[in-house]
């Protein structure tokens, strides 16, 4: 039977076993899909395992997703761009890591009907996922992307891998259609010490956090009379295009999907 894994450190939290051993089952696919939690000294092996074709395929997160690249025999554009690599595949003979984020949040942002064609998006956080949403935002073909993180020095490492990305103290926050919340803040319900009373209504606050489904930070924006979303769609996309990569075709995505992972 064909063993499909993802691996990262915590791991306890990830749904991606829940969601791949889902679409195994519906399409009779012989195969089962378990979460390791590794320390750095064996990430090695692990994708060795890979190669020996022991492990069939891997997803990988926090905070291995740059860590793997050294191991792996070559990368795909978007992989290659966002030095982010969340998909392992093995393919004659070669280990090749894919990113499939960038398509997950561009899906998920696809499904809102939220245009965002010559639009101003502002991105807190520079978090691991922060490459991958600028490459599908740039792809989306927005306006402006300003980007601020309370520790400057990893916004101005974002920004200098790049082009065209603007620099926002810690603190200020620019005008914009769209506000992403890329940091962690909301997965213990602590709240961003941002004031957005002065941003106005109608914009689309984005939380890369889906649980809680309802971060502060989505609360907030809601109150002021904003739309809300949060990182589910994002979550379920990207492991579709996962499936897609390893199996050929793109499991079901629908309301019973999103029910199944409701709950958690
Ligand atoms: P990843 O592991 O995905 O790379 P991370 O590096 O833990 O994620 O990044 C988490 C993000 O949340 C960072 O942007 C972090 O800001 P710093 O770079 O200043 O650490 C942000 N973050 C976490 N706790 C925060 C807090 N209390 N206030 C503001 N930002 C915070």
């Amino acid at each position: 039977m064909k063993k499909y894994l993802v691996i990262g450190n915590p791991i306890n939290h990830s749904l991606s076993p829940k969601l791949h051993n889902y679409w195994l089952k519906q399409n009779n696919i012989n195969a089962t899909y378990d979460k390791i939690k590794l320390e750095e000294n064996e990430i090695e092996t692990t994708i060795q395992d890979i190669k020996k074709q022991k492990i069939a395929g891997c997803n990988v997160t926090v905070p291995f997703k740059k860590m793997v690249i050294p191991f792996l025999d070559k990368l795909s554009l978007e992989a290659e761009q966002t030095q982010s690599v969340n998909t392992i595949l093995f393919n004659n003979g070669d280990l090749i890591g894919h990113n499939t984020d960038i398509e997950g949040f561009y899906k998920a942002i696809e499904t809102l009907r939220f245009p965002l064609k010559n639009k101003k998006v502002l991105i807190i956080g520079a978090g691991g996922v922060v490459p991958s949403i600028i490459f599908a935002l740039k792809k989306m073909h927005v306006s402006e992307i300003s980007i601020t993180n309370r520790t400057e020095k990893k916004a101005e490492d974002i920004k200098n891998q790049f082009n065209n990305i603007i620099l926002t103290k810690w603190g200020d926050l620019p005008e914009f259609d769209m506000v992403i919340n890329a940091t962690s803040l909301g997965l213990n319900n602590e709240s961003i010490k941002l004031n957005f009373s002065k941003v106005g209504k109608n914009k689309l606050f984005y939380d890369v956090i889906y649980n809680p489904s309802e971060t502060s930070f989505l609360k907030e924006g809601k109150r002021l009379g904003n739309i809300g979303e949060n990182g589910k769609l994002m979550f379920i996309y990207q492991a579709m295009e996962a499936f897609y990569l390893w199996h050929g075709f793109k499991p079901k995505v629908d309301n019973e999907i999103i029910e199944l992972l409701r709950n958690d």
